[in-house]
């Protein structure tokens, strides 16, 4: 992603961290998507995106250490990912933007950053 190193240092680690927070208490309400995330609680699901995201986005890449190669696509391959569950979580992901102050254009390549990546997930 080319904007990627401008998105974590305008953005900031704290306020992806509370994006990625507003995402999944948008999650735990969305019953078919949440259904997918195993676990009781969505604490380390969301600890894994946060470190995903601030790696992408040009921060540390503690990801890497933890997880190894994203291969995003692939590790979505278990769950059955349709337009409609794309939509979900897209709808959950641009609510939890709402939550935070960012600027325009930050905001704009978030957007299709988040689009590009989801369609990608498409797999069924
Ligand atoms: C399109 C709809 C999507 C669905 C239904 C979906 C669903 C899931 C589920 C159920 C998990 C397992 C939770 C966990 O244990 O970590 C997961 C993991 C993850 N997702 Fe998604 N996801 C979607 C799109 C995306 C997008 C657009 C991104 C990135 C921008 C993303 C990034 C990740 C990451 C980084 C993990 C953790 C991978 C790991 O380290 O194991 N997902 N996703």
């Amino acid at each position: 992603m080319n904007s990627g190193e401008s998105i974590y240092s305008s953005l900031g680690e704290e306020k992806i961290k509370t994006l990625v927070r507003h995402f999944y208490i948008h999650v735990s309400e969305a019953p078919k998507l949440r259904k997918l995330y195993p676990e009781k609680d969505l604490v380390a699901a969301e600890e894994r995106l946060f470190l995903f995201l601030i790696h992408v986005f040009g921060g540390p890449s503690t990801y890497l250490e933890k997880r190894g190669h994203p291969m995003l696509r692939r590790r979505h391959f278990q769950w059955a990912i349709d337009e409609h569950m794309r939509n979900t979580w897209l709808d959950c992901m641009f609510r939890a933007m709402d939550k935070v102050e960012i600027e325009t254009d930050i905001r704009e390549a978030l957007m299709n950053y988040f689009v590009k990546v989801a369609n990608h997930m498409i797999n069924r």
